[in-house]
């Protein structure tokens, strides 16, 4: 099969498209025939070397995949070939790749391949940000940064849903459009020589908000932080600008703040993934969530999508169609 490797750290153009043996199903696997991979910005990391240092090389990108069920391992239905799925699956920027069966979510005819792969790694981080580690409640606010990104726009409909206040953070006026267009009910364009914290202060009478989600890191700790309410909960889950500071406990009392981190690989409670997985896709299925597809690329472009997702010109999800 074609697969995207690479075989040393580095930019885009480590990037590779190559010949490589086809996967097999091994117990408790499918083979899935990829129609459409996702691309997200921990891939971009990888490649520079900066998470998941210590896998082998070449290696193949990817963690999440749809497509069609080609064939199954040993203990697995076989009723399963054929369907349409998306699922979490390493090595996806492939022709074919395999995943435990357990991963699979059947998606309805109406949703497409391209929004299947942007359903996952996103959609489940948005949906534990929103229900699982901040859990606002209607009326409460959060500030979202890298509103108009992937996980950004779906955590923002989500946290719409249970009827939150939602301000949004992005870098120019199209992705602050884009933003409004999806929920969010006041947005800063960073770089317009004005404070973050002034401005939430300024959207919440003075009070801040009870929860940011913060995927920036180094360049937006500070401002997130003093954005807070008493008792707000600031929620680190990504480090797009480099790792965060050290956290000063003393620096927490003031407003009784909480800091947490949530991170999609972290062994979650027996069911929860599976709930979250189904919950996505319903309300994907029913129209309640939307995969906004940024970025549409063939799979032999996979260097453009990196360039384009880690330079911020991306908005929504960033998929390789694999024809
Ligand atoms: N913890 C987890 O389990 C988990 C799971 C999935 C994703 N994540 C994290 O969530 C974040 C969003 O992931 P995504 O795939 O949806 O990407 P994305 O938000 O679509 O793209 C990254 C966005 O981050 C913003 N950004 C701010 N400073 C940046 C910088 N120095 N370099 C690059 N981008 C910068 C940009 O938005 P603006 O231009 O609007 O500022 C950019 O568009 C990433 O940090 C990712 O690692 C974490």
């Amino acid at each position: 099969m074609r697969a995207i490797r690479y075989h040393e750290v580095g930019g885009p153009e480590v990037l590779r498209l190559e010949e490589v043996p086809d996967p097999t199903p091994g117990p408790g696997e499918v083979l899935i025939r990829v129609k459409a991979a996702g691309v997200n910005f921990a891939d971009t990391e990888r490649r520079r070397g900066l998470y998941d240092a210590t896998v082998p090389l070449p290696r193949i990108l990817g963690s999440e995949a749809a497509g069609l069920v080609e064939r199954v391992g040993p203990g697995v239905d076989a009723s399963w070939v054929g369907r349409r799925v998306a699922a979490l699956a390493s090595n996806s920027y492939a022709e074919l790749t395999t995943t435990p069966v357990g991963e699979l979510l059947e998606l309805p005819e109406q949703v497409s391949f391209e929004e299947g792969a942007g359903l996952l790694v996103q959609g489940l981080t948005a949906w534990h940000l929103i229900h699982t580690s901040s859990r606002p409640s209607s009326g409460q606010s959060v500030l979202i940064h890298a509103a108009a990104g992937g996980v950004g726009l779906l955590t923002l409909q989500l946290a719409k849903q249970v009827g939150a206040r939602v301000l949004g953070t992005v870098s120019n006026g199209a992705k602050a459009e884009l933003a409004r267009e999806h929920g969010a009910d006041a947005v800063f364009i960073h770089g317009a020589r004005r404070d973050l914290a002034d401005w939430v202060r300024r959207e919440t009478e003075g009070r801040g908000v009870d929860v940011v989600l913060d995927s920036i890191g180094a360049s937006t700790w500070g401002a997130s932080l003093a954005s807070l309410a008493p008792f707000g909960q600031l929620v680190a889950y990504g480090n797009a600008s480099g790792p965060p500071p050290p956290v000063e406990v003393e620096a927490l009392y003031e407003k009784s703040l909480s800091v947490t981190a949530y991170w999609l690989r972290t062994p979650h409670p027996e069911g929860l993934q599976a709930r979250a997985r189904a919950a996505l896709g319903q309300a994907l299925a029913q129209g309640q969530l939307r995969v906004k597809l940024g970025l549409v690329v063939p799979l032999a472009e996979a260097a453009t999508a990196h360039q384009q997702l880690e330079t911020r010109a991306t908005v929504g999800k960033v998929v390789l169609r694999v024809d």
